[in-house]
């Protein structure tokens, strides 16, 4: 059994990934930006580098991901991927997102490059876009005014549960199957935010409706949100790559690693349901 550091491990995908870690009998280290720490706790900022050598005292294995709100992700996750190289872990999971790896100069996929050449065992994991954005992200419009608004018209996407997300990258921790390997991880079934709209009205009984906003109201939205503009900037444009399909692609990555089928959009709403009522 292995020591696993796990950065964001109060996230939806980390805190998952912890319990899926502790089950096949890991030892687990959260990291977190906060202070008051418990016992299982380490700090590590990774907008500041603070606490980083002491987080990897002991360490085996590692889960990074880079945390929502910075465009900048290759500065954040570089000093993480070269302390993992200067301890000579025995393995890395790196989560990025579908379609990092579109354009070599991106952010994400500077810190994926110096993940492949550090030499390291690894995985890249590239998940869609998460189901949970419904009960996080546009729960605000869903709770105001039974409405999804987002810019991204018709198209669809395969919407990965992120429990979906935190198996996959438990068993790449746990195995040795996939070294070396990079995966994007969607759900099963493609789906306009209309379709997903509806299936959160049929687990709600509450009307839930998607309604199409210009990335102009978007961006407005962000920034009255007090989103960064650059990070505001960064979302509206992936949100238009959405739009013209890039999200609908679908894998069979999540099956073949854990395998079982990914959880549905309709489970999905089940389990979340209290969310939206
Ligand atoms: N949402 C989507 O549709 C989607 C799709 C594809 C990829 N992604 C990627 O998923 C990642 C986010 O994953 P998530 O949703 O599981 O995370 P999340 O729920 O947003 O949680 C963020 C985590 O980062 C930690 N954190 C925040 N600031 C930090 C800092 N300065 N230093 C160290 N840790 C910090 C937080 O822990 P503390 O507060 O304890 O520090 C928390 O555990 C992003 O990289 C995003 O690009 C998201």
């Amino acid at each position: 059994m292995s020591k696993v550091l796990v950065v964001g491990a109060s996230g939806m995908v980390g805190s998952e990934l912890v319990n899926k870690l502790r089950a096949k009998g890991h030892e687990v280290v959260r990291a977190t930006s906060k202070t008051q720490l418990q016992p299982d706790q380490v700090h590590v900022n990774l907008a500041t580098g603070a606490g980083l050598e002491q987080a990897f005292q002991g360490i085996d294995k590692a889960f990074f991901l880079c945390p929502p709100g910075y465009t900048n992700q290759h500065e954040l996750l570089g000093p993480l991927i070269d302390k993992a190289r200067e301890k000579q872990l025995q393995k890395v999971v790196l989560m990025t997102a579908m379609g990092a790896n579109a354009v070599e100069a991106a952010p994400l996929r500077q810190a994926e490059i110096r993940l492949e050449r550090s030499g390291l065992r690894y995985n890249i994991i590239r998940p869609n876009w998460f189901m949970q954005n419904f009960n996080t992200f546009w729960l605000h419009g869903i709770l105001q005014a039974g409405t999804v608004f987002l810019p991204v018209g018709d198209a669809k996407a395969s919407f990965i549960d992120a429990r979906d997300i935190a198996a996959v990258a438990a068993e790449l921790l746990d195995s040795g199957r996939f070294d070396n390997q990079d995966f994007d991880l969607t759900g099963g079934e493609s789906l306009t935010h209309a379709e997903a709209a509806e299936l959160i009205s049929q687990a709600t009984g509450k009307q839930i409706r998607f309604q199409d906003i210009t990335p102009q109201a978007m961006l407005d939205g962000l920034l009255q949100a007090g989103v960064p503009a650059d990070y505001a900037e960064f979302l509206v444009m992936i949100l238009g790559f959405l739009k013209q399909g890039a999200a609908e692609r679908r894998t069979d990555a999540v099956e073949r690693i854990t395998g079982r089928a990914p959880i549905g959009f309709a489970q999905y709403a089940r389990d979340y349901r209290a969310a939206w009522l």
